[in-house]
């Protein structure tokens, strides 16, 4: 009783101390954290770090950006062109970070200026440690520096890696760069790249736009001796993340293969269902200036953009498993669902996604279209089955 009454006491204390104005007791509590308001929907860009690696210089960017441009991918919804590691020389005399000059020798300005020239939108890349993961300087102790650098050059995104921390804590170092961002008062997006080690769903919400989820992927179907992180591995590891995700703050599970040559062009349309039905950022990973007309089909496949764009910023989640067989589903404004049926076998098999799986009364006829050949399909009532081919999707958006 004398302890109730003691706690009633000093919670009404707490309460008048910090209601006052004169309130001076250490740190005021702090007002919640408001997200930045970007990334409504899942980024969409190009990274060139899945193709290119370290070998890249100020050609190889405004290529991809000429690419982006005519190939249809901007028209239909690429918009950041994002240049990852190595593209940095050393800090000067003042600490501000520079362009390695032999790679970039008109520097990144002049390259940001190229890119939002074509209507397009500028993205680089640093590290939350001392280096980054090439070993080129991170930001550390740099934050706010390196955020006006940013800022001045016209950056409109920025990945975030998480190599060479050390001990740091993973909520405030990225805080503090989120921070270091807003307070340029450029919208930058804020991807935050620390593979899912500091369980970032968990906080991140209004710190980023967006976290990596898992390791780096490999352009495979799935994991072999010395490669975890296979298509059908990542796929996985996001599925359990679902709710984490929505409108500003986005499960990334890593960027896009397709076109890179390690999975068969029925594999890549897996990647690219997958990736749309998940809400996942959709960034191109392969040489958009060389890229067969299979890759520009696969990447510019509207229907599937729209579904991966929309609006309600939902990630789909599986609602069947029957070994290799599966059935996802992603509820879309207006009520319909992205619908793929996923087959992870060696052999062609039908898989039925049947009403109760969707959240749909069993007796309503559905209009059914397919996202892959552009069709309207007939209507089906309580379920919808198709072969799908082995390591393929059969895509559907089923609606009312
Ligand atoms: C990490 C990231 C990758 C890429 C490399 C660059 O591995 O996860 O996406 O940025 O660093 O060194």
């Amino acid at each position: 009783m004398r302890w109730l009454v003691m706690s009633g006491f000093m919670l009404l204390s707490w309460f008048a101390c910090v209601g006052s104005p004169a309130y001076a007791g250490g740190q005021p509590p702090q007002p919640p954290r408001q997200p930045n308001g970007l990334a409504l929907t899942p980024p969409m860009g190009w990274n060139s770090w899945n193709h290119f690696g370290c070998n890249i210089d100020e050609r190889t960017i405004r290529a991809a950006a000429d690419a982006m441009a005519s190939s249809g991918m901007k028209d239909a919804g690429y918009q950041y062109v994002v240049i990852d590691d190595c593209w940095h020389g050393p800090r000067d005399a003042e600490g501000n970070i520079t362009a390695d000059a032999g790679r970039f020798p008109s520097g990144i300005k002049a390259l940001a200026d190229y890119i939002h020239s074509k209507g397009l939108k500028f993205g680089i890349y640093s590290d939350a440690g001392s280096k980054t993961c090439a070993g080129r300087p991170g930001s550390r102790g740099h934050e706010y520096q390196d955020a006006r650098t940013y800022a001045s050059w016209g950056v409109d995104y920025l990945k975030y890696d998480w190599c060479n921390t050390g001990t740091q804590d993973g909520e405030s170092s990225y805080t503090l760069m989120s921070d270091a961002l807003r307070a340029t008062g450029r919208p930058i997006v804020f991807s935050q790249c620390d593979w899912g080690s500091n369980k970032d769903w968990l906080w991140a919400q209004n710190v980023g736009d967006l976290w990596r989820t898992t390791g780096d992927i490999y352009d495979g179907w799935e994991s072999r001796a010395g490669r975890q992180n296979g298509m059908t591995n990542i796929v996985d590891m996001q599925a359990e993340l679902a709710h984490y995700a929505g409108p500003g703050h986005w499960n990334d599970p890593d960027m896009l293969e397709i076109g890179n040559g390690g999975m068969s062009n029925e594999e890549y349309k897996s990647q690219f269902s997958l990736w749309a039905e998940m809400a996942a950022p959709l960034m191109a990973g392969n040489d958009l200036a060389h890229m067969s007309a299979e890759t520009r089909v696969i990447l510019t496949n509207r229907e599937v953009i729209a579904v991966d764009q929309d609006a309600l910023g939902v990630q789909g989640q599986r609602v069947f498993k029957d070994g290799d067989h599966e059935v996802w589903s992603k509820p879309l404004k207006g009520g319909g669902r992205a619908v793929v049926l996923f087959n992870r076998g060696a052999q062609a098999s039908r898989i039925a996604a049947d009403w109760d799986m969707l959240g749909y009364p069993r007796g309503v006829a559905m209009r059914v279209r397919d996202l892959w050949q552009h069709k309207d399909l007939p209507r089906a009532s309580g379920s919808f089955a198709a072969e799908v081919p082995s390591h393929g999707v059969v895509m559907v958006r089923i609606d009312n």
